[in-house]
């Protein structure tokens, strides 16, 4: 019952006639929270036919549009683990509050009435399919909030960019704009709040409390690097900014050969390798039978957001750590997997918390009843591991060994990422994916204690 029902009901039993206190004032207007004004509007606010589209500019920015087609950008709606994960919250919601999951991954799509509910991908039109597209980004005309698709689009506008000087284009009107410079604009997309109101990718929020906030250490300087080139066919020699968007995830087969898949691993494992270090400190012996401290110290030598970030709930990092003896046998592991390759934690089928130890440095959702969910929507508590920008966290184990305990041990220590668990490719029926995900060591450490 809401309050001025309750007070309705309260003025009733005082009697008629009574000079009871005055009545309650009228209910606030009713709020919504599937649909916003902005991104997730009601009645369409623009015609996604009014786009288009990336191939039209492949002609004259070819480079940019080659980068761009191997970016996560370019796959943000066909990306086979979003789509199963959206079928799975349309089932939960019976097809309502579709527009959530698409007003960043194509805004086009979400405020085109393409993206309603109970939408079908198949039937949505190509311009939607193309996901964060050229002109998701360049006709951009402002920044209304700094998270859940903030930005203004104004599809009749002109190309918006960093050139404050553009040559002409007889393909569009161009238009200076130092947003598109800021971290600020890669916010609009990039911090996401679920509409319970549980923060689940916050980069940016993570950025402005860091040392780089403020500085010329943007999202752009690390995940835009530059080089000599030219911003249009037959334009002016420029600084021009590479379109790969490199993070962690590769881009899918059908728009990477070998060579450029090869690439973007490499990359994803320097940009992995920058982040994190790892140091182990251990006495330099221990008497048989007695219990061996490890202590392990993992930093964060990233200064712009932590590690890891973005989808933290559904990224995993961990540290692994094994210690052999004499004979090469394992008398202490941790960060293991299990037979079907997933961590022994709580979503383990065949070894469910089996890992004790286990240090994780993503972060973990947790429903109304407290269990573990990787489902967003279905979380009621978000708590993060993630290590904040130049940070260090130290852990100690707790290593026992036997009185038949031959040494010298080996300790040998890792961070280790992957970007999604083999489980949830499971649930989601893409066992393929989970045999052939990449696990990135971070960074390693080894050390060797002697048993007296
Ligand atoms: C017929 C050729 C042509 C086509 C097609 C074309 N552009 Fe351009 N574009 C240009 C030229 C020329 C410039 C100016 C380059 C320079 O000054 O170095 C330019 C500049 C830009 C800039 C930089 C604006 C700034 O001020 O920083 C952006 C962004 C841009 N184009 C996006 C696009 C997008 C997106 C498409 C496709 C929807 C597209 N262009 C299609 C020729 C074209
Ligand atoms: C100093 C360089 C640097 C800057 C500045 C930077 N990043 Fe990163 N970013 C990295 C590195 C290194 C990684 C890989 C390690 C990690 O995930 O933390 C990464 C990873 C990411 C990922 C992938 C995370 C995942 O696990 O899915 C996203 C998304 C991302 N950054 C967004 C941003 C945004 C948004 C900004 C600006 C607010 C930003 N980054 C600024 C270096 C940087
Ligand atoms: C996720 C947003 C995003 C997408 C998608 C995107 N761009 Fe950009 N683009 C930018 C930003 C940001 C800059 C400016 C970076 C800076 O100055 O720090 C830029 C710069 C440019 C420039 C100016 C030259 C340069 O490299 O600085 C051109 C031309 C351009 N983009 C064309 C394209 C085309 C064509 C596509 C699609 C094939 C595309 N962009 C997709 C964000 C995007
Ligand atoms: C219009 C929304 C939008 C804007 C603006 C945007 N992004 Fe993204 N970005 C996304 C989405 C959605 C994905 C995930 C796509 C997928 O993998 O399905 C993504 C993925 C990425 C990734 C890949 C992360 C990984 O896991 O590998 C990087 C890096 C990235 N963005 C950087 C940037 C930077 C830097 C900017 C600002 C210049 C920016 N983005 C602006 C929506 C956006
Ligand atoms: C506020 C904007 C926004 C909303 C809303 C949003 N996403 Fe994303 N999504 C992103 C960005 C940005 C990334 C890239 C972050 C990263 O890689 O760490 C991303 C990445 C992802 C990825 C990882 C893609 C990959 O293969 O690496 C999946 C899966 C995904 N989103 C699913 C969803 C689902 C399901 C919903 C609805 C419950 C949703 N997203 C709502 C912005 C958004």
């Amino acid at each position: 019952m809401a309050r001025w029902q309750a007070g309705l009901l309260f003025l009733g039993l005082l009697g008629a006639g009574c000079p009871g206190p005055e009545p309650d004032p009228p209910p606030p207007a009713p709020v919504d929270p599937v649909h916003d004004a902005l991104s997730r509007p009601v009645t369409p606010t623009l015609d996604p036919a009014a786009f288009a589209g990336a191939v039209a500019c492949q002609t004259c920015h070819p480079q940019h549009y080659a980068e761009w087609q191997t970016s996560r950008h370019a796959y943000a709606m066909r990306d086979e683990v979003f789509r199963r994960l959206v079928a799975i919250r349309q089932a939960d919601y019976a097809g309502a509050q579709d527009q959530f999951c698409t007003q960043c991954h194509s805004a086009i799509c979400a405020r085109g009435g393409a993206c309603v509910d109970g939408f079908s991908f198949d039937a949505l039109p190509p311009v939607a399919l193309e996901g964060v597209t050229c002109e998701a980004c360049h006709r951009v005309s402002g920044l209304e909030r700094r998270y859940n698709s903030g930005h203004v689009l104004d599809p009749g506008g002109p190309m918006r960019g960093t050139i404050e000087d553009p040559a002409t284009s007889p393909f569009h009107a161009t238009e200076y704009s130092p947003l598109h410079a800021t971290s600020e604009f890669c916010a609009g997309c990039h911090d996401v709040i679920e509409l319970s109101g549980l923060n689940l990718e916050r980069p940016f929020a993570e950025w402005s409390e860091s040392p780089a906030a403020g500085t010329t250490e943007t999202c752009q300087s690390c995940h835009m690097p530059t080089r000599e080139g030219v911003a249009a066919e037959g334009g002016p020699p420029r600084t021009v900014h590479e379109h790969r968007f490199i993070g962690v995830d590769l881009p899918p087969d059908e728009v990477a050969d070998a060579a450029e898949r090869a690439l973007h691993e490499a990359r994803v494992q320097a940009l992995l390798t920058s982040t994190a270090t790892l140091a182990v400190t251990v006495p330099s012996a221990v008497p048989a039978g007695a219990q061996l401290d490890l202590v392990l110290t993992v930093k964060n030598e990233n200064r712009a957001h932590n590690f890891p970030t973005g989808t933290t709930f559904v990224r995993q990092a961990w540290v692994a750590v094994t210690v052999t003896d004499a004979d090469g046998m394992v008398v202490y592991e941790t960060g293991g997997l299990d037979s079907q390759g997933d961590l022994r934690d709580a979503f383990s089928t065949v070894e469910p918390y089996g890992d004790a130890d286990l240090l994780k440095l993503s972060s973990g959702l947790v429903d109304a009843r407290g269990n573990p969910t990787v489902f967003p929507w279905r979380a009621a508590e978000h708590a993060s591991q993630t290590l904040p920008p130049r940070y260090a966290r130290t852990f100690t184990l707790f290593v026992p060994t036997s009185t038949t305990t031959q040494g010298p041990l080996q300790v040998e220590a890792k961070v280790r990422f992957r970007t999604f668990p083999p489980f949830l490719l499971r649930v989601l029926g893409m066992e393929e994916e989970a045999a052939r995900l990449p696990i990135y060591d971070v960074a390693s450490a080894r050390a060797v204690v002697a048993v007296e």
